[in-house]
């Protein structure tokens, strides 16, 4: 039986229209006004329907600090569903001494049978050697065209030879990497002073991580990227003086993406200064800033000059974070936002006029769509492209409450926060996964093999 979704408007990256939307199989097959068909009629009067949204960063199952991530793919991608993501992105991790296609071969059977939505994997590369660069083409082949490349962390980082070297090899094949920005210099340097001044609480990680720590790596990435002439994306911009590093490297003629998340737009550093139960939840790499970066980062939302608004879902609990409650560099960095980003996004940004519905739409997934070679498949509400819609109601008011997730996680760093609208049901490949409350059709994520990126 093909679902005829009725009477609501239809947002994309350049409109939002009153549109019907005629779903047969897993795709959209008819977009139009007063569509008639003896279709099973879902009325969606005064609802908006996004593309389902893409979250091209995750980590699910991530064995890391000597814990694994409390979302695995059964968990984070039930999560996601809740929150409208109706494809991830997470990134299969290469440890050191292994090889790229035992990373990838661990995250498939990590994400295969157990994932409630889409899926598609990066690779993060954490050692760079001849066979590592012989195995590229068989990662194109395998649909990963995106790689991750760490400037900090001892166990992850490139030097900068490394790095280009990387962005010389996926040149030749299109691809492209995702890096995250920091100086691992500066940061360690600054961690050993905290050490020696016994200064071991949490309010030392944003003052060990400071803005210009990531503006400098930034600016060292984009000089490699400019001398190998290739594009890059960074990952979790989190600073002004970053941003400004970006500017600087587009006004010279590189092409450079942006991504940025909720935490980054919308917490403060303050929350390092509470009590270790609290602060411990919001140690992530990089750390929440200042007003003025969030002010920069909103702004730059607004004139399209960060491409992406993605999550970097990376879920402990409180008690996994309590590994560092007398060192806080043993505290596990990330934390859980799968589930949150669509309402804080629509919240913060389209209702406080910071951004348009249709930017919202192309941050959250249009651009990843593009970003990474998804789209039309994924990203669009068009014919012939995957029946992935978010029904969001607009109307309606909530709080955001741990209990009511689905996510592992036992806390959300936007506990209480007021909310804007609900998500009034969601399809994938024109299932219904969810109705608002409960997942549906659970665990028939597929996973995407992805094409160049293209934005
Ligand atoms: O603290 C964070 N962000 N952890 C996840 C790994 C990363 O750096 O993306
Ligand atoms: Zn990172
Ligand atoms: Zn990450």
């Amino acid at each position: 039986m093909n679902i005829l979704l009725k009477g609501g408007t239809v947002v994309s990256s350049k409109s939002s229209k009153k549109a019907d939307v005629l779903i047969s199989g897993e795709k959209i097959i008819a977009i139009g006004k007063n569509l008639n068909t003896d279709a099973e009629v879902v009325d969606v009067t005064s609802k908006l329907l996004f593309p389902g949204f893409i979250d091209a960063h995750t980590h699910f199952a991530l064995e890391v600090s000597d814990t694994v991530t409390a979302d695995d793919f059964e968990f984070g991608t039930k999560s996601a569903i809740a929150g409208g993501t109706t494809t991830i992105i997470d990134f299969a991790t290469q440890n050191k001494g292994e090889n790229l296609s035992c990373a990838l071969n661990n995250w498939h059977v990590k994400a295969f049978s157990n994932s409630s939505c889409d899926y598609a994997f990066h690779m993060a590369i954490s050692d760079w050697n001849n066979d590592i660069k012989n195995e590229l083409p068989a990662m194109f082949e395998q649909g990963v065209t995106s790689f991750k490349v760490y400037m900090t962390y001892p166990l992850m980082k490139l030097c900068d030879k490394e790095i280009f070297d990387v962005l010389t090899e996926l040149k030749k094949f299109g691809g492209i990497a995702g890096v995250h920005c920091e100086n691992a210099g500066i940061i360690d340097g600054l961690v050993e002073e905290k050490r020696r001044l016994n200064q071991l609480t949490v309010s030392s990680h944003p003052l060990t991580r400071p803005d210009y720590a990531e503006a400098e790596a930034v600016n060292r990435l984009l000089n490699i990227a400019y001398a190998v002439n290739t594009p890059v994306i960074i990952v979790h911009l989190s600073t002004k003086a970053a941003l400004d590093e970006v500017m600087r490297a587009r006004a010279r003629g590189q092409k450079v993406y942006v991504e940025t998340c909720p935490q980054y737009l919308l917490l403060d550093e303050e929350k390092y200064s509470l009590d270790f139960s609290e602060s411990s939840k919001y140690v992530c790499s990089p750390p929440v800033r200042k007003a003025i970066d969030r002010k920069s980062l909103w702004r730059a939302l607004k004139h399209e000059e960060i491409q992406t608004v993605s999550t970097d879902h990376c879920s402990f609990t409180i008690e996994q974070k309590g590994a560092g409650e007398s060192d806080f560099t043993k505290v596990p960095n990330g934390m859980p936002g799968v589930e949150t980003r669509g309402f804080l996004m629509y919240t913060y940004g389209v209702k406080k006029k910071r951004i348009s519905v249709s930017q919202m739409c192309a941050y959250l997934s249009e651009n990843p769509a593009k970003l990474y070679g998804m789209y039309p498949k994924k990203g669009a509400i068009k014919v012939g492209s995957d029946a992935d819609i978010v029904i969001y109601d607009p109307r309606v008011k909530q709080v955001i409450k741990v209990e009511n997730m689905h996510s592992k996680c036992d806390y959300s760093p936007f506990e209480n926060v007021k909310i804007d609208g609900s998500i009034d049901s969601v399809y994938l490949r024109g299932y219904k996964v969810f109705d608002g409350k409960n997942i549906m059709n659970e665990k028939i994520g597929r996973y995407v093999s992805r094409g160049r990126f293209d934005l």
